[in-house]
C-alpha cells in the first residue's frame, strides 16, 4: 500500500464566503495530521478560491459538478467530512434536505454513511437570528453533526477581524481516524 493509498481521506466542502480564499491554511493542518484531502466546492465558492493552487496542494481536481454516468469516481468513500466556511445557504439546504450541488449532495449522503461530519460556520449575527437557520443547526446536531463556534466575522477594537481559526473544524473530528 502507498503511503498516500494508507491515509485517511478527509473530504473538505467549501462553501462561498469570503474566508474561502484561504482554505489552502485547513488542507495545510489536515495534511499535517495525516489527512488525505480532497475538496468539494460549491459552484459558487469555486469563484472564491485559487482552484489551481488548491489542486496543486491537493493533489487531486476540484470537485463542484456530478460525474457523468460510466466516470471513474475521482475520489475514494470519505473517512470524514469537515465543511469550512459553511454558509447559511448551503446550511439551511442541508438541513432541509435539499441535494440541488455536489456539496448537499455529499452531505446528505454522509449522514446515511455514517461518516463523521464537522463544521465550522461562517455565518453573521443577522443571518443567523433567522428562525430557519437556528432549527436547522438544531436538526443537523441531532444527526450527529459537530459544530464549531460560527465565526461572524465581527472587528475588534481598531477595526481588525480575528482569525477563522480553521483548525478548530480538525478537532472536532474523531481522534485519529
Ligand atoms: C464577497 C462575498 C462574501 C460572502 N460571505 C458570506 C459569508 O461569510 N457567509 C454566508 O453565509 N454567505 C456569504 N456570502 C453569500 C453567499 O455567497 C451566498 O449566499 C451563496 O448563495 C452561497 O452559496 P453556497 O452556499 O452554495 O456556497 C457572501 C457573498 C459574497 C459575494
Amino acid at each position: 500500500m502507498t503511503e498516500q493509498a494508507s491515509r485517511p481521506f478527509l473530504y473538505v466542502v467549501v462553501c462561498a464566503a469570503g474566508v474561502a480564499r484561504d482554505v489552502g491554511t485547513l488542507i495545510t493542518a489536515a495534511q499535517e495530521r495525516g489527512w488525505e484531502v480532497g475538496v468539494i466546492a460549491t459552484p459558487l465558492a469555486l469563484r472564491f478560491l485559487d482552484t489551481a493552487a488548491v489542486e496543486a496542494q491537493t493533489g487531486r481536481p476540484i470537485r463542484s459538478a456530478w460525474r457523468l454516468p460510466g466516470d471513474p469516481r475521482p475520489f475514494p468513500d470519505p473517512d470524514a467530512v469537515v465543511v469550512a466556511p459553511a454558509t447559511f445557504n448551503t446550511l439551511n439546504k442541508w438541513a432541509a434536505g435539499i441535494s440541488d450541488t455536489l456539496a448537499l449532495g455529499t452531505l446528505c449522503e454522509a449522514y446515511g454513511l455514517g461518516v463523521p461530519i464537522a463544521v465550522l460556520p461562517c455565518v453573521n449575527e443577522a443571518l443567523a437570528a433567522h428562525p430557519a437557520y437556528r432549527a436547522g443547526l438544531e436538526r443537523l446536531s441531532g444527526m450527529g453533526v459537530r459544530f464549531a463556534d460560527p465565526y461572524a466575522g465581527n472587528a475588534g477594537e481598531g477595526g481588525t477581524h480575528p482569525a477563522f481559526g480553521w483548525e478548530r473544524v480538525l478537532e472536532l473530528l474523531p481522534p485519529r481516524m
